[in-house]
């Protein structure tokens, strides 16, 4: 039975653990924060000072805080993508139920390694799926299950990563290189397969995929830019990715990768780009994650989506067509309707328009806060298959990503069930 008062530690105490703490140290009735690992002191200090709790322990690693009996009912795995398998595997056998962050795992056989042993140990694990907990994907699927739409049919999406985003993250930053995170699709694109499995509700039985890295690449750097924005470009006033921005209106993206981004002064933070992958020039960098890349779905239940992922758009765009009527939503419904959804039925060619405050919550369109407030109750229920965003259901559109990256890279076009069988599953 779940206790009245889950405890949580965590594995990894960056950006998004922070995050997390944050909003559980809110709900004191529901949370208590007793432990986190991290190699960093001060992040270690920034995890105690959130965490409200005078008798937080710190560890210097997994295997420090591991070696200890059990010492709360859930561990948060939020170390960088290539150590969730090894970090969620050794936590399971400690003992802990888990809230990991995604990708699940950096490879398919991993990701339903874990499955397994997870099943095995009758372990519960929730993956940070978060849009599945925002306003506006819940609103979605009400809108779906109300049957105004009639059978879904044909579905559109688009997740514009948006320009200086791909730059920070995937051409600078941590999942530039997808051969030691994760190919863009999982990295990024993991939230857009799992809604849209979640939303078509219906396996998906087979795939296809182009894309590539289209601009940030060696051929299109302007004339004379040299390695760093920091040694004298020439077209730096004008470039869209001058590192310099991190100084002044891109400020707020140090927060997640540079502890003393508050304080520091800009000399400081100047030198700092001197050496650090972000100081880089976005056409001279070791990238290989793609900047766009298309994926086309084909579901049990008849049902086909295209799905479009690009740097150069920004925020998702969803469309579905049912057999009674079709919902729009996204930057272009917003700018022309001047609300977040339109749904129009096709009998009485009626239109209704749906406006979600997305600030409210926060982080995620809400998707963070609307996670950790469901926390709790996901974690009793009685079956652990019935958790919104359990593993099981995680897999499942993992095993989506990853065959949309193999079709990518092989140009074929990939049978679902053959591929999770190829990998073990
Ligand atoms: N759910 C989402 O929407 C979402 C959004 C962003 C990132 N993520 C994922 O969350 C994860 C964490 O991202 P982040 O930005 O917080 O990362 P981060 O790099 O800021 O933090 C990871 C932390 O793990 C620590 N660490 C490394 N090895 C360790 C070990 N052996 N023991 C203990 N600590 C160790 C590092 O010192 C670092 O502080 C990533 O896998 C990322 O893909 C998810």
């Amino acid at each position: 039975m779940t206790p009245q008062r889950l405890k949580l530690a965590a594995i990894g105490c960056g950006s998004r653990t922070f995050i997390y703490f944050e909003l559980a140290a809110k709900q004191p009735e529901l949370y208590e924060i007793v432990a986190a690992a991290d190699h960093s002191p001060a992040r270690l200090a920034k995890a105690r000072a959130l965490s409200q709790n005078p008798a937080f322990r710190e560890f210097h690693d997994d295997v420090a805080i591991l070696a200890e009996p059990k010492l709360a009912d859930l561990m948060i795995i939020a170390t960088q993508d290539a150590f969730h398998f090894g970090h969620a595997s050794a936590a399971l056998r400690k003992g802990y139920d888990l809230l990991l962050e995604k990708p699940i795992s950096t490879n398919l056989r991993d990701v339903l390694a874990l499955e397994k042993l997870a099943r095995d140990l009758g372990r519960r694990v929730t993956v940070c799926h978060v849009l599945r907990y925002t306003p506006f994907y819940r609103k979605v699927k009400a809108i779906i299950a109300s049957g105004v739409l009639g059978e879904i049919v044909s579905v559109e999406a688009t997740e514009g990563v948006e320009p200086w985003h791909q730059s920070h993250s995937f051409v600078r930053g941590h999942w530039s290189v997808m051969e030691k995170s994760t190919p863009m699709i999982i990295a990024k694109s993991c939230h857009d397969m799992d809604i849209l499995s979640w939303l078509i509700d219906s396996p998906c039985t087979a795939l296809g995929s182009f894309g590539g890295i289209q601009h940030f690449r060696a051929e299109k750097a302007p004339a004379g830019a040299p390695q760093r924005c920091t040694d004298g470009c020439p077209v730096g006033d004008t470039c869209l990715y001058n590192a310099h921005r991190y100084l002044g209106d891109q400020k707020r993206w140090l927060d997640v990768i540079y502890d003393r981004a508050k304080t520091a002064t800009d000399a400081e933070i100047t030198d700092w780009l001197r050496t650090s992958p972000w100081g880089r020039c976005v056409y001279h960098c070791d990238n290989t994650a793609v900047d766009h890349q298309t994926v086309n779905l084909n579901f049990a239940s008849g049902a086909t989506c295209t799905f479009t992922m690009t740097a150069f758009s920004e925020g998702r765009d969803l469309a579905i067509f049912g057999t009674k009527g079709r919902l729009l939503s996204g930057e272009r419904v917003k700018k022309t309707a001047g609300c977040d959804l339109v749904v129009e039925v096709f009998a009485t060619r009626k239109l209704e328009r749906i406006t979600i405050d997305l600030e409210k919550d926060g982080g995620h369109g809400g998707g963070d806060a609307g996670l950790i407030r469901a926390l709790h109750a996901e974690m009793s229920k009685p079956r652990p298959e019935d958790m919104e965003s359990s593993l099981q259901k995680s897999v499942e559109s993992h095993v989506m990503g990853f065959a949309a990256e193999e079709s990518r890279r092989t140009g074929r076009t990939l049978d679902l069930a053959e591929f999770r069988q190829a990998y073990g599953g």
